[in-house]
């Protein structure tokens, strides 16, 4: 309570909520931080958040933006248009991906997309960087010095061709994020049985869009989870499960947790949303709908549904992938392009939240806690966002006001992003974010951006706090049990 001073600006009259506690407090504001936490505070600026949910600014922590996809595609949204829609559908900060792909270094990746971010986005924002060509320079070089630029999560792939990594070269750089604290994440199906579903699919005359589901087979997920995590507990690394979509994989999650390795887990909005059914809309709309891991069914949302409830997933995000439905995006092979032609991705970073607050919070799913903790707090601390993520004084005032009663038909044409469809046309929702700052300062306010491009800044991010996970120490790797042999950091 700082009673006498005087803020920069001051948020009145709301409930604030964070992941542990819902209480009444006007929140002071100076410097982009908050300083102030109490009643009857003043500033030279006044928001009014009667009536209003005052929260964490969401973190969107899975989204793909300015970004070549792995058949060489570029997403439809840059630094400028994915921030903006990120920030109307209540986001503060955005963690995209920085590709590397085969032939490329890995600082002159995060160049690249330094280049590509600078003053363009509306939001501050870090990049997680995906490995695809873990060379000697990478592993031993490049990935410390990315590490030090404050990339602390690695991405690798199991599976599209030119992104994999063999599980000989995973295992190179879960020890190499081991050492430096960062986090492995991964996008775990298994290769060969989608390839070769694939192929036989094709031979079958099955193109059309609706066979992207049957290509991409649970047990695809579920090995690949398997071996994966297998793979983090040889070494005894960090490793966070990207957009889970199956009960047998979420299971090998929430048991892995159970056991004290340092596993983590990720849905993501369309698995809780959407189903393999919007894949067999007529023509090529299925397109639309096509991701990986594919759409799958009513059972499955429901036991997502209910491993998001239990914590078995740290984060929830929208893995935003978008392409548009023409020529430059779903349609570049043509307007009969097989399943195998089309752009893996949907959009959905406007939407993450309002579908999260409405269909969880407001169906009585999940709490107010964990709503922040889904939206922003979980993300903040596993990806060393160290000044995000709460509501708290020296935290950075990254909020988000929701009025918990504003009821929307969701649209295209409101997201504020490049895409010319959302999955969610239609759809209606109820609890939508009014006022976003980050830092202070008001991005999104009165329906309107508020804030020229280049607003947002670069953050550079902590190593992983591993704190209470005992881990898995394979007794091949432990000097005490292997005869002696000092082989793993
Ligand atoms: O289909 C998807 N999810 N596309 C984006 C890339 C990825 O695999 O996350
Ligand atoms: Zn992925
Ligand atoms: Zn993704």
């Amino acid at each position: 309570m700082q009673g006498e001073s005087i803020f920069d600006t001051v948020i009145t009259g709301g409930t604030v909520v964070t992941a542990s506690d819902t209480f009444n407090a006007d929140i002071g504001i100076s410097g982009g931080q908050i300083t102030g936490l109490g009643l009857g505070l003043t500033g030279r600026d006044t928001i009014d958040a009667t009536g209003k949910l005052v929260l964490p600014g969401g973190i969107e922590a899975h989204c793909h933006i300015a970004q070549e996809s792995a058949t060489g595609g570029m997403t439809s949204d840059d630094y400028r248009s994915g921030s903006i829609s990120a920030a109307f559908g209540g986001n503060s900060c955005f963690v995209p991906f920085a590709a590397q792909h085969r032939g490329m270094g890995v600082t002159e990746t995060l160049d690249l997309y330094d280049s590509r971010a600078e003053g363009s986005s509306v939001i501050d924002y870090g990049y997680h960087l995906i490995v695809a060509d873990p060379t000697e320079k990478v592993l031993t070089e490049e990935l410390p010095a990315a590490f030090a630029r404050g990339v602390t999560s690695f991405k690798v792939f199991m599976t599209y061709d030119l992104m994999r990594v063999d599980d000989r070269q995973f295992l190179d750089i879960l020890t190499v994020a081991k050492t430096h604290g960062a986090l492995t994440m991964v996008h775990a199906e298994n290769n060969g049985m989608i390839s070769w579903i694939s192929d036989r699919l094709l031979a079958a005359g099955h193109s059309a869009p609706r066979y992207h589901a049957p290509s991409h087979p649970a047990l695809a997920e579920a090995e690949a989870i398997n071996r994966a995590i297998s793979l983090a507990k040889l070494v005894d690394a960090a490793l966070l499960i990207v957009h889970v979509s199956t009960p047998e994989g979420a299971g090998l999650v929430s048991e892995a947790r159970m056991a004290g390795a340092k596993i983590f887990g990720e849905t993501c909005a369309q698995y809780l949303f959407l189903t393999r059914e919007d894949l067999d809309r007529p023509g090529m709309e299925g397109a639309k709908f096509m991701c990986s891991p594919p759409l799958r069914d009513v059972p499955t949302q429901d036991a997502l549904w209910r491993h998001l409830q239990a914590g078995t997933f740290s984060v929830f995000s929208s893995d935003h992938a978008p392409y548009r439905f023409d020529e430059t995006g779903k349609l570049a092979n043509g307007p009969d392009a097989t399943f195998k032609q089309i752009a893996n991705g949907m959009p959905g970073i406007g939407l993450r939240l309002p579908l999260l607050f409405s269909e969880g919070v407001g169906k009585g799913r999940i709490t107010l806690q964990q709503f922040a903790a889904l939206s922003s707090s979980n993300a903040a601390r596993l990806y060393g966002l160290d000044q995000k993520g709460s509501i708290a004084i020296g935290m950075d005032a990254d909020i988000a006001i929701w009025d918990p009663e504003e009821t929307r038909t969701v649209t295209a044409e409101d997201q504020h992003d490049n895409m010319d469809y959302t999955p969610f046309e239609g759809w209606q929702v109820t609890g939508w974010p009014v006022t976003v700052l980050t830092r202070g300062q008001r991005v999104i306010d009165g329906g309107k951006l508020q804030v020229e491009p280049g607003h947002g800044r670069y953050v550079a991010r902590s190593r992983i706090d591993l704190t209470g996970y005992p881990g898995h120490r394979a007794p091949e790797l432990d000097p005490a049990t292997n005869f002696g042999a000092e082989i793993a950091p």
